[in-house]
C-alpha cells in the first residue's frame, strides 16, 4: 500500500481500532494470534481487494474489522454447550450484536450482513452482498494455515471445545522422535 492508500485505510478503521472496546481484543486469543491482529489482517486484505474491484470498500473494510467482534475470549470458556450453541455457529450473530452496541453510527445493512454471514455455510443463509462474500473468503483464506493440520480444524472453527488429548499428542511426539523430526 502506498502512503496515501495506507492513510485512507487507517482513516476508515481508526474510530474502531483505537477504541478501548476493540483494543480489549488484543487479549482475546485467536489460535496463534489475537482477535485484534486477526481482524486487522482480514480488514487489510479486504480493503486492498475491494478497493481494486471498485466495490463499497468502506463498508467491506469496517465489516471485515468487526467480523469476529464477539464479546468474550471463547477459547477460555470451558462451559459445556449443545452442538448448535458452539462458537462456530453463534459468534457471527454475537459479533453483530456487539458491533451494534458499540459502533452503531458506523454500521449499515451491508456491514451487518458481512459480520452476520461470514461463517457461511455454518450460518444457513448465504451472504447477500458481494462485499459479504469477499470477507467470507478473505477470512477463510487467511485462516488457511490450519489446513496444514486438519485434525485441529473442528476446534479452529469452533465446533469442538476440547483440545486434542494428551495421548494423541504423545503419540505424535514419539513418532517424530523415532523419525528424528
Ligand atoms: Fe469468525
Ligand atoms: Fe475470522
Amino acid at each position: 500500500m502506498n502512503k496515501e492508500t495506507k492513510a485512507e485505510f487507517y482513516q476508515i478503521i481508526n474510530p474502531i481500532l483505537q477504541s478501548e472496546e476493540f483494543r480489549k481484543r488484543k487479549k482475546y486469543s485467536h489460535h496463534d494470534d489475537s482477535v485484534y491482529e486477526h481482524c486487522l489482517q482480514v480488514a487489510k486484505l479486504t480493503f486492498k481487494i475491494s478497493r481494486s474491484l471498485n466495490l463499497d470498500y468502506k463498508s467491506a473494510t469496517i465489516g471485515a474489522l468487526l467480523h469476529d467482534f464477539y464479546p468474550d475470549d471463547w477459547q477460555k470458556n470451558k462451559k459445556r454447550k449443545s452442538f448448535f450453541k458452539l462458537h462456530g455457529f453463534v459468534h457471527a450473530y454475537q459479533a453483530k450484536k456487539e458491533a451494534q452496541k458499540h459502533y452503531s453510527s458506523l454500521l449499515n445493512p451491508k456491514v451487518e450482513n458481512i459480520i452476520e454471514r461470514h461463517m457461511f455455510p455454518l450460518t444457513t443463509k448465504p451472504p447477500t452482498y458481494l462485499e459479504s462474500w469477499l470477507v467470507m473468503f478473505v477470512d477463510k483464506g487467511i485462516s488457511l494455515s490450519i489446513f496444514k493440520n486438519p485434525a485441529k480444524l473442528p476446534k479452529y472453527i469452533g465446533l469442538k471445545e476440547v483440545s486434542i488429548n494428551g495421548q494423541n499428542n504423545r503419540r505424535h511426539l514419539n513418532r517424530a522422535r523415532r523419525w528424528g523430526d
